[in-house]
């Protein structure tokens, strides 16, 4: 089988951290680099999560932190959803291993250019250093296949009425990605919110028991208690859905839309607006995944964390 290069830019954050086990373990993939940027924490935390949760399945790839702030604002971070560290709740060992001494959009246009086969890019936090990539080395796009992104939400926001967080943070960046003309696939808050680990799915994680499947129940504990906080009937999995789509489509539905994104408003700043009128004639940007096999995701995942004990 012919993998699919990846490339996975993530600020871990507990849902990140499970999309890199995610996709570490799924032999459709080969993971050619992670770099970080800044969003759920501070760019140092982000990056000392990366380097942790790496370290403790095992897996080393070329790493890079990006840039320590949005293009224009300043950074804003979740530290009630994923706590001061970014990643609350199970202890990890120190990292063995270190980052690249470059910045991400160098190893990002490196690995880019220097892979034979076109990359696809798996954004799970703000776009920021997507869009220092493309703005620095737009050359780097003739070798790009698609950008599946979690961030936006067609119906709703998160982190505002109107914005969910990732675009939120850095709305003129993901101007620029969403302009960018490749092909995007963007789970937003359609699909994430009904991704949802419950509380069975954790006791299964633990009845399975071993490293991994033990982190990512630990890892969910933290992350659960927000969301049941907030109603939800157990943990959204937002960025495990980026990287589930590239190895399982068929467990999602979606749409085609033209999406922009707000820039300027006081109160919608960050939102992605999809031409939902069915006379339109906006040429469609974006793949908007909607909805998912909820049962079938789970289990990818659960499969997913067993596959380290093997
Ligand atoms: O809104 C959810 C997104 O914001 C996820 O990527 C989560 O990790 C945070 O970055
Ligand atoms: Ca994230």
């Amino acid at each position: 089988m012919k993998k699919i290069p990846v490339i996975i830019d993530c600020d871990p954050g507990h849902d990140d951290a499970i999309a890199l086990i995610l996709a570490f373990a799924r032999e459709e993939l080969d993971v050619k680099a992670v770099t970080v940027s800044a969003g759920n924490q501070s760019i140092e935390k982000t990056l000392l999560n990366a380097k942790k949760v790496l370290s403790f399945i095992g897996k080393h790839p070329p790493l890079a932190a990006g840039a320590t702030k949005p293009l224009f604002r300043k950074l804003e971070t979740a530290a009630e959803v994923h706590g001061e560290s970014g990643l609350d709740g199970p202890s990890l060992p120190a990292p063995d291993f270190s980052e690249e001494p470059v910045p991400a959009v160098e190893l990002l246009r490196k690995t880019i250019m220097e892979t034979p086969e076109p990359v696809t890019l798996v954004p799970t936090g703000p776009l920021t250093n997507i869009a220092i990539l493309f703005t620095a080395y737009p050359e780097v796009k003739k070798n790009i296949r698609q950008i599946s992104l979690m961030g936006g939400g067609i119906e709703a926001g998160n982190w505002t009425s109107a914005a969910e967080f990732n675009i939120f943070v850095d709305p003129e960046a993901a101007d620029i990605v969403f302009k960018s003309e490749l092909p995007i696939i963007m789970a937003g808050l359609d699909v994430t919110h009904k991704a949802l680990f419950l509380r069975e799915d954790i006791a299964e994680l633990r009845r399975i028991g071993g490293r991994v499947p033990i982190l990512v129940a630990e890892l969910l504990d933290f992350f659960f208690e927000y969301h049941i906080a907030q109603d939800f009937a157990g943990a959204p999995l937002h960025d495990p859905c980026a990287v589930a789509y590239l190895v399982k489509p068929e467990l999602f539905s979606a749409r085609q839309y033209h999406v922009d994104i707000e820039t300027r408003g006081e109160h919608t700043a960050g939102m992605t607006l999809a031409d939902r009128r069915h006379w339109s004639k906006t040429k469609p940007n974006v793949t908007a995944l909607l909805d998912v096999d909820r049962a079938g995701f789970v289990n990818l995942l659960i499969e997913a964390f067993k596959s380290y004990e093997k």
